[in-house]
């Protein structure tokens, strides 16, 4: 352990008030407390008793360095864990599961003296090209935010704190670092803000890493509506706001907006200019203090002593991690397609069947990606020697067919030749195709979805030699796949950790029953993704021009057709829905169906609940997931699910009003396996939150109208105003009516034939207003 996090037993550091701590510092070392003392440490104030805690990398693993780290912070660290990274626990669709890796993370942590694991990540995965989807978990907030929280309980139940990150509107790699996203505010708060904050009420992460790029314009570094208004005040978080590592534009702005610490170390500089700013008087010294604060109080939070409640480790069992970290690549493997149940593939030596595995991807895994978040594993399963565990040596023959360095150059014809001679003389091809590293990372974006063309050349031919091909993918962000129809089974194993090879296996030997899900759409083509028009944008700018329409979203609004749909995934069994009933009540929504196990083994489904508004009085996507269960059936077992939606995940967020409200109406339920397998469809009537809009003289008279006490005297002023006029008159006019209700009510005075005076229509608005009050 490093002990920095040891110093604090004499002092007592960890039980005294932090505020009491903060007023006996001066206000140089006040600054100091607020930026990094190298890369991956904050300052102590040993007069104070104030220790040095360690921040690292995360989210999948901790990418703990040693001695002093190199200038970026990625070179050699110590073994530990690699768990899957998002993408792959993502599509487990399973929070109980999240957590438990969370609690494992946090174990591994503790044991290396981390006080901070820098994730998880849940930015939305807005274009599949963004090159760090991997690391991120869906492209839905609230399966961002359900795992995300999870994530987060089970990392902090073991005295470690978590930064969620990266806060917000970080969808990009491409000009990461100064780029604005530009998005309007119901998208920014239904979409991108909205599993931030529920990671936030539900879980508290000890700290929030705000992102790199611009929201709107403002660097959100130093942006105080997102790092205040919208997160502790509206939000609540009581933690600490950290940069991500460099991502401070101008620190003096950046303290007041609510950047509360600088990562990593300024070399003193930025320090000096809070000092200068302090002196002059253009910083309050109380904004200071409260930065100050927080930054003692997450040391407090790190340091053992207030890890009482948690048993100390000195070390964690490696062995029982690569075992939950198999499990968890083996429950976000996605099974696309599997025609006539090829799959699963018999174990065991006395199979008859032959395998030929082929592809690099088998005997050398990509099971991570590039960049903050590598990890360097404490062992790596590969899928091939899994393979010949579970199904006997004697069984398996295998061909690389490719060369992991000629990424997107034409087939090597030799080893092209070798694979279709292997699959000619096997009975099933296990071909793992995939993208190279190089192909994915943080850093930039990647500006294709196909695989590299060597490899489909390569598909072709060993389709020639032998149709009988299962397709077991490697990739970080999704692909798309010409060849869908063309094989009879895919098998998505995302990167899938360092035991991914073993949780491959495992699901195409049917150890474990596959039962990941898509937690993002795969597109037909990239020229059909919401983002394709405004990705990654132009001169500093990415305009979010899609809006609401992110993701499933998108294909469902426009009716378009998909590769495979959000929330698909195939199983070994089957599973029957049926008695859905929904009722309604101030909490939310209480949808309960029986799902039954109608096939002959146990398994896993995911029950996904998405509703509907139609005639809403905004813009909404056909369908919104709005809950999911994970639930695990024995073979001709039947369960009543219930699956609770939360009031405030049926709210839109009112731009009139600046406010989430709930519209009143009769919501369609949908249940099914997918987005679109959907079995089961209810309705439950919702009430509505009332939204109260005084009238002004801008207001039109369609407002004016429904509003319950000036609506019926206008009704009545204009029964007797028309009365008086023919048949033709303008308000008996269908269409004339329609256009009148977006007319502005203060405009009508001085129309010839309107007769009412200006002071008429203020009374009536006074009146309104002051009887809704
Ligand atoms: C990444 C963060 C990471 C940090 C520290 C940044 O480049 O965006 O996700 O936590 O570096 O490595």
């Amino acid at each position: 352990m490093t002990d920095t996090l040891q110093t604090d037993r004499s002092t007592g550091f960890a039980e005294r008030e932090a505020a009491e701590i903060v007023a006996e510092l001066t206000l140089e070392e006040k600054a100091s407390l607020t930026s990094g003392a190298s890369f991956w440490t904050t300052k102590a104030v040993e007069r104070a008793g104030i220790p040095s805690i360690v921040l690292t990398d995360g989210p999948h693993g901790v990418r703990l360095q040693r001695g002093s780290a190199d200038h970026l912070g990625i070179g050699d660290s110590v073994p530990a864990t690699c768990f899957p990274p998002a993408v792959a626990l993502g599509s487990a669709f399973d929070p109980e599961l999240a957590e438990r890796v969370g609690r494992a993370l946090g174990e591994e942590a503790r044991a290396e003296g981390v006080g901070v694991l820098l994730g998880p990540g849940i930015n939305i995965k807005r274009s599949p090209l963004c090159g760090r989807n991997f690391e991120y978990l869906s492209e839905d907030p609230l399966v961002s935010g359900v795992l995300g929280a999870a994530l987060v309980k089970g990392l902090q139940s073991q005295g470690v704190g978590a930064s969620l990150k990266h806060f917000a509107a970080n969808n990009q790699e491409h000009d990461r670092m100064r780029a604005s996203s530009d998005v309007d505010p119901r998208p920014l708060r239904e979409i991108y803000l909205r599993g931030f904050q529920r990671v936030v009420e539900e879980a508290q992460p000890w700290t929030v890493m705000c992102s790199y790029n611009r929201l709107n314009g403002v660097y959100t570094s130093e942006d105080p509506w997102l790092l205040t208004s919208v997160l502790r005040d509206e939000w609540g978080f009581e933690g600490l706001v950290v940069s991500d590592w460099g991502a401070v534009n101008d620190r003096v702005a950046g303290l007041p907006a609510g950047l509360d610490l600088e990562m990593p170390a300024s070399d003193g500089r930025t320090d000096a200019q809070l000092v200068a700013a302090v002196r002059d008087g253009r910083l309050d010294q109380a904004v200071l203090d409260v930065a100050v604060r927080r930054a003692v109080e997450l040391a407090q939070k790190a340091t053992a002593d207030a890890r009482s409640s948690v048993e100390p480790v000195e070390t964690y069992d490696v062995d029982a991690h690569h075992a939950l970290a198999r499990e968890a690549a083996g429950r976000g493997v996605v099974l696309l397609k599997n025609d006539d149940t090829l799959l699963p593939l018999a174990t065991g030596s006395d199979a008859a069947q032959r395998i030929a595995v082929i592809g690099e991807f088998a005997r050398t895994p990509r099971y991570q990606g590039a960049g903050s978040s590598l990890i360097n594993p404490t062992r790596l399963d590969t899928a091939l020697a899994e393979i010949e565990l579970l199904a006997g040596a004697d069984r398996v023959g295998f061909a690389p067919g490719f060369a992991l360095d000629a990424s997107d150059a034409p087939a090597d014809a030799a080893l092209v030749a070798e694979a279709a001679a292997a699959a000619a003389a096997a009975d099933v091809v296990l071909l793992f195709l995939g993208l190279p590293g190089a192909a994915e990372s943080e850093g930039f974006d990647r500006e294709h979805l196909r695989l590299p063309a060597g490899q489909l050349e390569l598909l072709t031919a060993v389709r020639a030699a032998n149709p009988n091909i299962v397709v077991v993918l490697a990739n970080g962000g999704v692909v798309e796949l010409p060849f869908a129809d063309d094989v009879p089974a895919i098998v998505e194993g995302w990167l899938g950790g360092q035991a991914g090879g073993g949780g491959v296996a495992d699901v195409l030997f049917g150890v474990v029953n596959p039962s990941g899900r898509l937690a993002e759409t795969i597109p037909v083509r990239l020229e059909d993704t919401p983002a394709y028009l405004d990705f990654p944008g132009e001169f500093g700018h990415v305009r979010y021009g899609e809006g609401l329409f992110v993701g499933y979203r998108w294909y469902d609004a426009r009716d378009a057709a998909v590769r495979y749909p959000f929330g698909h995934g195939l199983s070994y069994t089957r599973f029957a829905y049926s008695g859905l009933s929904a009722t309604a009540d101030e909490a939310g929504l209480a949808v309960r169906v029986t799902v039954t196990n109608t096939g002959d083994r146990a398994g896993r489904e995911v029950v996904q609940v998405y509703t509907a508004l139609a005639g809403s009085s905004v813009a909404r996507a056909p369908r919104e997931l709005k809950g999911f269960a994970n639930v695990a059936l024995e073979a001709g077992e039947s369960r009543e699910v219930e699956v609770a939606v939360r009031r405030e995940d049926l709210a839109y967020w009112d731009i009139r009003v600046d406010h989430w409200i709930v519209e009143g109406g009769a919501y369609t339920v949908e249940v099914g396996a997918s987005s679109r397998d959907i079995r089961l469809v209810g309705a439950v009537d919702v009430a509505g939150d009332d939204v109260r809009l005084p009238l002004t003289m801008e207001s039109s008279i369609g407002d004016v109208m429904a509003n319950p006490i000036a609506g019926p005297i206008v009704m009545q002023a204009m029964g007797s105003f028309t009365a008086g006029l023919g048949e033709s008159d303008v308000f008996t006019d269908d269409g004339m009516e329609k256009m009148m209700a977006s007319f502005p009510i203060g405009r009508l005075v001085g129309f010839p034939g309107i007769p009412v005076t200006y002071e008429q229509i203020e009374q009536l608005i006074a009146l309104a207003n002051a009887r809704q009050d």
